[in-house]
């Protein structure tokens, strides 16, 4: 699927000798996918274990490997210079220390010279390699520089060894290039917090009230922040969606919890998206132990009202005189816009998104919404159903366009 941030960015995938090569196709195929164009240059090593046809049918593109056997052109000065990324994955030990050193000795290393892009690294060895100290001084002289280097994971090794050496999968190496892509965008030095997914409210340890938020919209929305270079806080109840990379990720279950992880961190904020289906009300007083139908038949569950967030933090605003740009969620089945309107104005917000969750194609679990946005001064602006993804995208861009005029 096609992403703004990747459509047409150019990547240049350094690829070096290690048994973790053939995940670097996979990360090929899928940035190709994602829009970029993804220029690959393989080591001699490297071809030991993949072939530069295999990269060649994922990016539909020519793929680099002799510094020698070119038509004239300097073709790793074109490449270093117009690349907007140079990733080395998997970066072995070897070219570790040559990128370290400036050596410049194929066509890998001399394209990192001429790259005047952000260079990225993502090492990747067996053995306990990467703890040792060369290895780890050359990784040290090359993050001094401004290198991003990711941290290889620990796990099981090609080897048959547990150990820190492993290649992220390809979503993590997705994140950690969309991260380096976004920094200069146009939030970079905001700070977004983003409340998403359902809250449970627990009725006894087994059973709670809850509702069909799944978080989508909300995890893309901090996906979409990070893109544009925020530091993006993100508070979920239970979900299933990934977290995006590089997100401040908060667990929490309650409204209660999720209006403590909010106090507790607004102070350091500029954007609040409320995106959380907060609960209105909770048990007051769950059992502390299951409610057995045999013996307590059917129960009343008398309800109590959870804190309102949106109060709190206008209440907290006014009294810091702070300037929090809010923007609210109205999950609505009826009469969305006056319901909408009518919630922009008593909670204080700056921006709403009203979304009709009746339908089948908006709203809880859906891949795909379509979204309102109502603020001050009856500014309406109607975002079309589209992925989640892209309405986030939307979103975001309007509270940048208006955070920034
Ligand atoms: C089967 C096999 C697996 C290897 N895996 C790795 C590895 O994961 N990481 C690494 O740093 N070196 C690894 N090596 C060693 C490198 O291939 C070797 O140092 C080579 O010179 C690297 O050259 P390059 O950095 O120019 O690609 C491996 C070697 C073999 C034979």
């Amino acid at each position: 699927m096609s992403n703004s941030l990747l459509d047409s960015k150019r990547i240049v995938l350094g690829v070096s000798g290690s048994i973790a090569c053939y995940k670097s196709a996979d990360l090929a195929s899928k940035l190709t996918q994602a829009g970029a164009l993804v220029d690959v240059i393989l080591t001699e090593a490297a071809q030991q274990f993949v072939t530069p046809l295999t990269f060649q049918a994922v990016t539909g593109r020519t793929v680099y490997s002799d510094l020698w056997n070119r038509d004239g052109h300097v073709q790793h000065v074109k490449l270093g210079e117009s690349a907007d990324l140079l990733l080395v994955s998997p970066a072995t030990a070897h070219t570790l220390a040559k990128l370290a050193q400036g050596f410049a000795d194929n066509f890998l290393t001399v394209t990192a010279l001429a790259a005047r892009c952000p260079v990225v690294v993502a090492p990747a060895m067996d053995g306990g390699m990467f703890a040792h100290p060369a290895v780890q001084e050359n990784v040290a002289l090359l993050r001094a520089r401004g290198v991003v280097v990711i941290e290889p994971k620990e796990g099981r090794m090609a080897s048959g060894l547990v150990g820190k050496g492993r290649l992220p999968e390809t979503a993590e190496m997705i994140g950690h290039i969309r991260r380096v892509l976004g920094r200069n965008g146009v939030l970079a030095g905001k700070h977004v917090l983003i409340s998403a997914g359902p809250t449970q409210e627990p009725i006894d340890p087994v059973r709670f009230i809850s509702n069909h938020s799944s978080g989508k919209q909300g995890v893309a929305l901090a996906q979409a922040a990070v893109d544009m270079g925020a530091e993006v806080t993100l508070i979920t109840g239970r979900i299933h969606e990934p977290i995006p990379f590089g997100v401040n990720h908060v667990q929490i279950q309650t409204a209660v919890e999720l209006h403590d992880a909010v106090m507790a961190v607004i102070q350091e904020q500029d954007i609040l998206i409320m995106a959380a289906a907060v609960g209105d009300f909770r048990p007051k007083n769950p059992a502390t132990q299951k409610i057995k139908k045999e013996m307590d038949g059917v129960p009343t569950i008398e309800l109590t009202r959870n804190p309102d967030i949106t109060v709190a933090v206008r209440a907290w605003k006014a009294v810091n005189h702070a300037e929090l740009f809010m923007v609210g969620f109205a999950a609505e089945t009826q009469n969305w816009l006056e319901n909408g309107q009518s919630k922009l104005a008593r909670k204080g917000l700056d921006l709403i998104a009203v979304n009709d969750v009746g339908g089948t194609q908006t709203g809880f679990r859906s891949a795909t919404n379509a979204i309102t946005l109502l603020g001050k001064d009856d500014l309406m602006i109607e975002i079309p159903l589209q992925s989640k993804e892209a309405v986030a995208e939307a979103i975001m861009k309007q509270v940048a366009k208006m955070l920034t005029v």
